[in-house]
């Protein structure tokens, strides 16, 4: 069976003033009643397909991550990490604790900010992947692209790999915008962020590319302790891992890895403008979260943790307020919303 594992440990600003620091977009209800994280759990806990999920989160969110689990009842091992170290390191972790189980383990490390339309087809696609994998190689899941986004990693298909899979011929990560849209052109796929490979593979691969980021990590897992429901990696050890994003330390390098492409709807939700596109919305095209109320006024987000937003005359716009900060913006321009962030950081 395939090992899942959820990483969950990063932080975002696209969604302020919702996603803070000490809560991340991953953790927020951002479409219905649950968070991106709780719908891939749920998701994960196929047992047809996956064994018992692995989450790898830092340790800030430890209590969110168990709160979040008890709400939809599922079980998995929390591994905590004790500072920041991106996913190249979260990867290395969860490899290193598949291989200690099992030499041949099959391991399947999803982001935890991201939507799948059709879960069945998802989950029949992690399947497909997982015997690719099984034959020493590094399986991303791509998406066939909609625009010129440069938060993303590209993809180049190459020849293919038995019936759907296809050898990876270049990966790039976030190109700039002119690249991206030649991308487009060339057919190019966007990566997902979900990988799915044989762990001994992986663990070659990052000791081949990155040694800074595998060998903390192997010691931290060594010298790890069980705390309550966690698993704590030793934090002398973590620190000294390298800080780099694992579509940097081994997607753009290794030689092994292969794409097959995902039809089941993806979204990484990745700002407010895609929030109201995956949103339930009124006859008006309004998406109302909270007590809002719209007059004379089209396709608009409002979003209120706690007072009553009221618009008139305005379209294609968002509200989105909250206990201490309110964010209004024309959905066109709410991609602005990491330079307002990095403005008022900088005011104080
Ligand atoms: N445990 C842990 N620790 N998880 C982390 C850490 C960390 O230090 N940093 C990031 N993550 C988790 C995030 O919570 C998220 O679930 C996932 O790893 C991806 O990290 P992001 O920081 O959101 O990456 P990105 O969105 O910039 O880019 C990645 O995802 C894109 C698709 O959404 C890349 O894989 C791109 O190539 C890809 O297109
Ligand atoms: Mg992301």
């Amino acid at each position: 069976k395939l090992v899942p594992v959820v990483m969950c440990g990063g932080a975002g600003t696209r969604l302020w003033p919702v996603s803070r620091d000490t809560m991340p977009k991953q953790f927020i209800p951002l479409l219905g009643e649950v968070s991106t994280f709780q719908r891939i759990m749920r998701l994960l806990s196929d047992g047809a397909v996956f064994g018992r999920p692995i989450v790898v989160t830092n340790a800030e969110y430890r209590f969110t991550v168990l709160d979040q689990l008890q709400a939809i009842g599922v079980s998995a091992q929390i591994v905590l990490e004790p500072t920041r170290r991106d996913s190249a390191a979260a990867v290395a972790t969860a490899t290193q604790l598949a291989l200690a189980a099992d030499d041949h383990a099959v391991v399947g490390v999803f982001a935890a900010d991201h939507v799948v339309q059709d879960g069945a087809l998802f989950v029949e696609t992690c399947r497909r992947a997982s015997e690719v994998a099984a034959e020493g190689r590094i399986v991303t899941i791509g998406i066939p692209p909609t625009h010129p986004a440069t938060g993303y990693g590209y993809i180049q298909p190459g020849e293919a790999i038995g019936e759907a899979a296809r050898a990876v011929a270049a990966f790039v990560e976030k190109p700039d915008a002119p690249t991206a849209a030649q991308y487009l052109l060339d057919g190019y796929f966007w990566n997902s962020g979900n990988f799915i490979f044989d762990a001994a593979t992986m663990k070659a691969e990052l000791e081949a590319f990155e040694p800074d980021v595998v060998g903390p990590v192997v010691e931290a897992v060594t010298q790890a302790r069980n705390d309550l429901d966690f698993l704590v990696l030793d934090a002398a050890a973590f620190g000294r891992a390298k800080n780099i994003s694992i579509d940097y330390a081994v997607m753009e390098r290794t030689k092994k890895a292969a794409v097959l492409p995902g039809h089941f709807g993806w979204s990484d939700v990745g700002g407010w403008s895609a929030v109201w596109d995956l949103a339930e919305k009124d006859g008006e095209g309004n998406a109302i979260e909270g007590r809002g109320y719209v007059l004379d006024g089209a396709n608009n987000l409002i979003r209120s943790e706690d007072a009553l937003v009221a618009v008139i005359g305005l379209d294609d716009i968002a509200v989105i307020s909250t206990r201490d900060a309110v964010l209004v913006t024309p959905k066109s321009r709410a991609d602005k919303v990491k330079d307002m962030v990095a403005l008022i950081t900088a005011r104080g």
